[in-house]
């Protein structure tokens, strides 16, 4: 037995295995897991085979990214070859032509108003280029006193201190509260049982929490605000879907004081709400766009901003020979990121995959609500091809039924689901067929009958 096998062989079990302690694991209970290892050693399609080679459903596709199924053999060959090819190529004052290709691709698929693409290797670093890149804009156009940015609540984008101050979640905020960043405030999260328990797609209610925006412009003066950060599908908290016309507003009112509106798409675009990026779906388009994940199917670390017509442009001044943004990561536009994501790209044209995921949302949607009604279950809802199903926390245990849920679907049930607090939040990979959405939701039920 390799020590692999070995490993997930030990499951479930009382103490942590040392083999495993040098690796601190990210957002992780490490000695929880370690205790009681979830190892992961092969995937094909929609499943993940554990050491053992048990089968486990994926209803994740991975972290919200692998859009395209696993270990998709285009994308590998792409990957082998482009690593035979050109293992790397700097992109600061070089290139190469797979990136210009790639970024042709991306804007062609994008449409307008979108004309550039700045490339990073994860979400968190797309969030925080384009929060450089709102600050820098506004400064070469000599509006330098607008420093301001504001999140939402609940909002989550990624770990750098840029994502982190105009994310809303506490647990990722509170170690760090010295050193966020000072000038940023928070919209109110859109969230409200009371009023949308068991919305199908957008709900009605809420539309009218975009007006805080006004508040909050009112109290530090418009002038000084660069740029609004928002999830069009608040994904990382438990998808909350944005209320009708919430958007609109969003947008409306940042147009109006000249303020710059960012849309995170990292979960949303590539597919996942029906549509190639998620405000083509929702029909509001922001001025900045942030993607990651699905871009090559999490193949190869790869993250991008999309700019507007006009953002590179109002940058492009002063001598030719001056860099006009100076801004960039060594592994921007990799070879290998830029071949998978090229691959992931044919594949998902090829296969109809975004418009697969719009023709299967109704399915989605009818069978993740029939688990209204279920035990623990207090709302469903859904867009696309993700969905949350919140349960009621165990009296003073918050957290802990989800995260039985979880633990129970991958042991006893075969079966991979995320959790976040007490949701439970869903988004398979887009070649799900409808028997295995319906296996997701037979087996997730099993599971709420067996938990406490
Ligand atoms: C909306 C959003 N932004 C940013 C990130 C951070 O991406 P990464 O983990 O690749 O840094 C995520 C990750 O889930 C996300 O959902």
């Amino acid at each position: 037995m390799n020590d692999i096998a070995r490993m997930g062989a030990l499951a479930p079990q009382d103490q942590a295995d040392e083999s495993m302690s040098a690796f601190w694991m990210p957002f992780t209970a490490n000695r929880q897991f370690k205790a009681q290892p979830r190892l992961l050693a092969r995937a094909e399609g929609m499943h993940y085979y554990t050491p053992e080679g048990r089968a486990i459903l994926d209803g994740t596709a991975g972290l919200w990214c692998v859009n395209a199924g696993h270990c998709r053999k285009p994308i590998i060959e792409a990957i082998r070859h482009a690593a035979s090819e050109l293992d790397y190529a700097p992109s600061f004052q070089m290139g190469h032509p797979s990136a210009f290709e790639l970024s042709r691709r991306l804007i062609e698929l994008a449409g307008p108003p979108f004309a550039q693409v700045f490339y990073t290797n994860s979400g968190s670093e797309a969030v925080d280029s384009a929060l450089k890149i709102a600050l820098g804009y506004h400064r070469v156009r000599g509006e330098a006193q607008r420093t301001r940015i504001i999140g939402r609540e609940r909002g989550y984008h990624g770990v750098g201190f840029g994502g982190m101050s105009v994310g809303g979640i506490a647990a990722n905020r509170k170690a760090f509260s010295g050193a966020l960043l000072p000038a940023v405030d928070h919209l109110p999260h859109t969230h409200n049982l009371e009023h949308n328990a068991f919305s199908r797609g957008q709900p009605a209610w809420g539309a009218h929490l975009a007006d805080e925006l006004e508040r909050i412009l009112a109290l530090h003066d418009p002038s000084t605000v660069a740029a609004v950060i928002v999830e069009p599908v608040a994904g990382s908290t438990g998808v909350l879907v944005p209320p009708v016309g919430y958007l609109e507003r969003l947008r409306e009112i940042t147009s109006r004081h000249g303020i710059l509106l960012i849309f995170d798409e990292v979960i949303t675009a590539f597919g996942r709400i029906g549509k190639p990026f998620g405000f083509q779906k929702l029909g509001v388009a922001p001025d900045l766009m942030t993607v990651a994940k699905g871009i090559n199917s999490a193949t190869v670390p790869m993250g991008a901003v999309f700019a507007r017509k006009g953002i590179y442009e109002a940058f492009m001044n002063g001598p030719q020979n001056s860099i006009e943004f100076f801004h960039g990561y060594t592994y921007s536009a990799h070879p290998l990121a830029c071949a998978s994501a090229l691959a992931a790209l044919d594949i998902y044209r090829d296969e109809g995959l975004f418009e697969r995921a719009g023709d299967l949302a109704g399915y989605w949607e009818d069978a993740l609500h029939a688990l209204r009604g279920s035990r623990h279950v207090i709302d469903i809802r859904n867009i696309g091809l993700m969905g949350a199903v919140e349960l009621a926390p165990r009296p003073g245990a918050p957290g802990a039924r989800a995260f039985g849920a979880h633990i129970k679907a991958f042991f006893e049930h075969d079966l991979m689901i995320r959790f976040t607090g007490d949701i439970i939040a869903m988004s398979p990979p887009l070649i799900v067929e409808k028997s295995q959405i319906d296996q997701i939701v037979e087996r997730l039920e099993r599971v709420l009958q067996a938990i406490d």
